[in-house]
């Protein structure tokens, strides 16, 4: 979680940091500062709560000129989004920056006290300074005494820092939380992520866990964990598709639900054959390992565990392979008993999220066959770290709300299903070569549900005004509708609930009348007419019903009950279909709402925290 930029050059730093912090925004956006070794010899900082735009502002009335800099934006952990507690916290001559959580930063806090330090914010981070401070007084040598403290840190950090009586580095230490130097001429940059530097610069090295850098204007120098002095490759990024810019669309996050079927189509290519799924697109190795798979166990966050609940129905259903899916954070403190020959299958947009990365890394100790990612970002943590990896190809997700990473996401679990089933044998005849057609249609179905916009923007008004609603499916569809709650309540701020259609009569039910929108996805398949009889129920209880069904349903419109047509899709891929509605249903209740719909409040693109 949180931003980190870090530059020492030759010209004025302070603009490149902001331009960075801007590009970081998604990690977190309730507070912001800079802190600069300025021109005239002195180390000076701005903070201000609320965007990097007030950041910005501020400069202007207060401008930090210097060749020397950190910068930071935060999402809050430790103490509240206020200015003394953003980043960067200062001890002495030392300015420290910050991702992560310091889990003993009360005992040490305390420590520092009783040596006479005295703590200006409520965060763990300013332990650091302190503690980094101190070290200093044995260790003259700015690197040395990063080295020192950090032995003395339990938690995750990705930390930057200056100090003015070494204004000629920037030393920085990754254990848990991703940093990347950005190489220039005669000038370099450290970053949470390349993203914030690519106005500078194209080549890129990445510290791995426990490394410690020394950044200098000519030269970069890194230390593994053990302490040996060690070269990182540096990597020439080149990726042409990361325009973030809204083009004609109000909101990031409208662009990106409008990208999906050129993402979706950007995902399947290279990966279908004639009348298969091309296993080799999981990698060179993968048809021997799938071929070993009994079992699959799913691990994900939020948007991306949806994406695994919907894989379960694929994978049982259709590959007979048992599957488990389970949240990351739950699964990583969990004992968990591990059946034979199981594939460890890691869902994430970002590759980043804290809680998925450990749990990879504590399936690695657990006896799993092997690793797979199904991941959005080529140089993320998680899938440098897994054995097997599948790309999705949304491209830069940059509304915090996840849209297109989720369709893709799901078209990547359709490949899997298909490729386990294929190499194991257990699909039922032609199903594959049937799959593997509707997918080359869908991006064609996906863009006629979009073409829905304008109605499912006028059933967004039912919403305005409401403070609870409903969403309910039944088999791959509940997952559906968790996601679509999800995006419901994340944006808009309205409760939202997701149930599977048939749990309603056994409590939730109480809840409806008609100030609580019921919204249903009714895809044409055999539990359409058990879903029917659960939205009798509701409607005999007045709740109003939104049916999001299939053209072939049957379903009417009436009193209480509004009907929007969908295109008529194979069952096996509606889930992917009927999100697109969902999705366009929150973004149109949230801008009615006036929320900010690609930075909702109290969250963040990248969660690297747990
Ligand atoms: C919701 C959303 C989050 C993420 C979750 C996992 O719209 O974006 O729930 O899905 O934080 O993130 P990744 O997929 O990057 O691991």
């Amino acid at each position: 979680m949180c931003g980190i930029v870090g530059a020492v050059a030759e010209r004025n730093i302070t603009p490149i940091l902001i331009e960075g912090l801007k590009r970081l925004e998604y990690r977190g956006y309730d507070s912001a500062g800079v802190a600069v070794f300025t021109n005239a010899g002195k180390l000076e900082r701005l903070r201000r709560p609320g965007k990097v735009s007030e950041l910005d502002q501020a400069l202007a009335g207060e401008p930090l000129v210097g060749r020397l800099g950190i910068a930071h934006t935060r999402w809050a952990t430790h103490g509240a989004p206020c200015e003394r507690n953003a980043h960067p916290h200062f001890s002495g001559d030392v300015a420290v920056v910050h991702n992560g959580i310091i889990e003993n930063h009360e005992a040490l806090r305390e420590q520092l006290k009783s040596l006479g330090y005295v703590f200006t914010s409520d965060t763990d981070t300013e332990v650091i300074a302190h503690l980094l401070n101190h070290k200093l007084k044995d260790h003259n040598d700015l690197t040395a005494a990063l080295k020192a403290t950090v032995k003395e840190l339990h938690g995750a950090y990705g930390l930057a820092v200056i100090c003015a009586s070494q204004p000629d580095r920037v030393v920085a230490a990754r254990s848990g939380s991703p940093l990347v130097i950005g190489l220039g001429l005669g000038e370099n940059f450290l970053a949470s992520d390349q993203l914030a530097l690519r106005q500078v610069t194209d080549r890129f090295m990445y510290l791995e866990e426990g490394d410690i850098a020394d950044i200098r204007r000519d030269s970069v120098a890194i230390w593994d964990v053990n302490g040996n002095s060690v070269e990182r490759e540096a990597v020439q990024y080149r990726d042409g598709a990361e325009a973030a810019d809204k083009g004609a669309f109000r909101h990031f996050m409208l662009k990106e639900i409008h990208e999906q079927p050129a993402v979706v189509q950007r995902t399947l290519e290279g990966r279908l054959g004639d009348k298969q799924v091309l296993v080799n697109a999981f990698g060179p190795q993968a048809a021997e390992l799938f071929a070993k798979v009994r079992n699959v166990q799913i691990v994900a966050c939020g948007t991306s565990y949806h994406a695994g609940m919907v894989a379960r129905y694929w994978l049982e259903e259709l590959a007979g392979i048992p599957c488990q899916v389970e949240v990351a954070s739950e699964f990583r403190y969990r004992k968990v008993v591990v059946q034979p020959d199981s594939l460890f299958v890691t869902i994430s947009q970002s590759g980043e999220t804290a809680d998925t990365l450990a749990a990879l890394r504590n399936a690695k100790e657990l006896g799993f066959l092997a690793s797979l990612a199904i991941c959005n970002v080529s140089i993320s943590s998680l899938v440098r770290e897994s054995d097997l990896t599948l790309l999705t190809q949304a491209g830069r997700e940059i509304g915090v709300a996840s849209t297109k990473a989720f369709t893709t996401q799901l078209v990547g679990l359709l490949l899997l299903t298909l490729s386990l089933g294929q190499v194991r044998g257990t699909l039922a005849p032609g199903v594959e070569a049937t799959l593997v057609e509707e997918l080359r249609r869908l991006p064609t179905r996906l863009g006629e549900a979009l073409a829905m916009d304008s109605t499912v923007e006028k059933v967004a008004e039912l919403f305005a005004d409401k403070n609870h609603t409903l969403f309910l499916g039944r088999g791959a569809q509940y997952p559906v509708a968790m996601e679509g709650s999800l995006k419901l309540k994340e944006i808009s701020y309205i409760h939202a609930e997701a149930y599977p259609a048939g749990e309603l009569k056994h409590g939730p039910l109480a809840l409806v009348d008609d100030d609580m929108p019921v919204v249903t996805v009714a895809p044409n398949n055999e539990l359409l007419e058990k879903l029917k009889s659960n939205l009798q129920e509701v409607r005999a209880r007045g709740g109003q019903l939104i049916v999001f069904a299939d053209e072939k349903a049957g379903m009417v419109n009436g009193e209480g009950t509004h009907v929007i047509n969908m295109p008529h899709i194979h069952d096996t891929l509606s889930p992917i279909l009927y999100t697109i509605p969902l999705q366009l249903l929150s973004y149109y209740v949230a801008v009615l709402k006036g929320t900010d719909v690609d930075q909702p409040r109290n969250l963040a693109k990248s969660v690297t925290v747990e």
